[in-house]
């Protein structure tokens, strides 16, 4: 973005597709860090007298607009944090938009409507993605892309649009992308990676990739119980995807040939049913050993011997990567497990990277001062892709 600013953008229409997928409760969003992500790349552009055009995506509406998903919050804040007023288009490509741009004067910023009220943005179909980005290309004279959340799909604006105007990375994805090579190249050791959320299946790639450079993984939330029971646990009405077991099974194996350490719960808090998060109402829950969970119960955070555990696995660690909530941190009652790992990496010297999505969510919702992390990822799947050595669309489309 340097090189185009250099050159000049004055009076030019330029399209930053950002990433303002944000968490709504309603029309309140809950953590602004995307929004607050984008503002320097906004801010060089209208500081140079560009035309700013932003674009995102904003939850997974069915290419059809849908007031649910509507950016306007999202341009409200973005208002807020660059202290200017900013124009908002009720549609993406349509007249609203089309005025919203032409009446921007030079130095302004408009946001249009969610990409995804269109089904060319996320079609499979590459003709059909290539005719929206013709259409997004017209409200624009350069691109800028910044969105580093989305880089990992495939869509329109990620990926075809870059194509059909000179374009540039933001200063968002040159950061996101200058932290993941310290991860990927002459990693500082020891590294310890803790991986946490529901599912084993989404960590698949992102474990298999580890498994030949790390020294330390920690295990937690949802996907913990699948590795209990691979042990040989009984894991009661845990989450588990018993599909996934040989897999497991198979990293444990090379994870011990390769003498990289696994690390599991010891302890877990259990409960009868899953907590109600909206009333956050105190639950009945108890702590149990890890290969001892009662038939009935489900494990819902790691318990206290297990988050002294980890924090001392990761005391002495020279990198740390953390994606994914240790338990439903959502509720106070399982919020712990994730607490500790987030304490852990504050008070470790390591370079520490929190791994976007839920776990960035969760440290800030959690009170923790964002500059006490290395460096918070706003990008859940593409930081995880990236890890994995993908080549990514939207970072492909700006190297060309
Ligand atoms: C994210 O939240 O990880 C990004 O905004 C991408 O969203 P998506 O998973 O709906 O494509």
């Amino acid at each position: 973005i340097d090189e185009l600013l250099g050159e000049g953008v004055e009076g030019r229409r330029v399209f930053v597709r950002a990433d303002l997928n944000v968490p709504l409760d309603g029309t309140t969003i809950t953590d602004d860090g995307r929004i607050r992500a984008v503002v320097p790349t906004v801010k060089a552009l209208a500081d140079a007298g560009a035309r700013v055009v932003v674009a995102s995506h904003l939850g997974r509406p069915k290419g059809a607009p849908d007031p649910a998903f509507s950016l306007a919050p999202a341009a409200a804040r973005l208002g807020e944090l660059l202290g200017t007023e900013v124009a908002f288009a009720t549609d993406t490509v349509g007249e609203s938009a089309r005025a919203t741009v032409a009446g921007l004067a030079d130095g302004g910023v408009a946001v249009i409507e969610n990409l995804r009220f269109n089904a060319g943005e996320t079609s499979k179909d590459d003709a059909e993605r290539d005719a929206f980005a013709e259409q997004l290309a017209a409200l624009a004279d350069l691109y800028v892309g910044d969105g580093f959340g989305a880089v990992h799909r495939k869509h329109a604006s990620v990926y075809d649009l870059p194509g059909k105007l000179p374009h540039a990375a933001g200063y968002l994805i040159a950061t996101e992308v200058g932290v993941l090579k310290k991860l990927t190249e002459d990693v500082r050791r020891p590294y310890a990676v803790v991986l946490g959320g529901s599912k084993v299946s989404d960590k698949l790639g992102v474990i298999d990739h580890l498994l030949e450079r790390a020294d330390r993984i920690l295990i937690g939330g949802g996907m913990a119980y699948t590795f209990l029971k691979a042990q040989g646990h009984e894991v009661g009405s845990s989450l588990l995807q018993e599909d996934q077991i040989p897999a497991v099974l198979e990293y444990l194996r090379r994870a011990e040939d390769r003498g990289v350490e696994f690390v599991l719960p010891v302890d877990v808090v259990v409960s009868e049913g899953f907590p109600d998060l909206k009333a956050k109402a105190p639950t009945e829950h108890r702590t149990v050993a890890a290969d001892a969970i009662p038939a009935g119960f489900m494990g819902l955070d790691n318990g206290p011997e297990t988050n002294k555990l980890y924090a001392s696995k990761l005391a002495d660690a020279a990198t740390v990567f953390w994606n994914g909530p240790m338990g439903v941190f959502e509720h106070p009652d399982y919020a712990d497990g994730t607490r500790a790992v987030a304490q852990a990496l504050v008070d470790s010297p390591a370079f520490t990277v929190v791994g976007g999505g839920d776990s960035a969510a969760a440290v800030r919702t959690l009170g923790f001062d964002e500059n006490a992390f290395g460096h918070i990822s706003t990008g859940g799947g593409a930081s995880l892709e990236y890890l994995e050595g993908k080549q990514l669309p939207g970072l492909v489309a700006l190297e060309d």
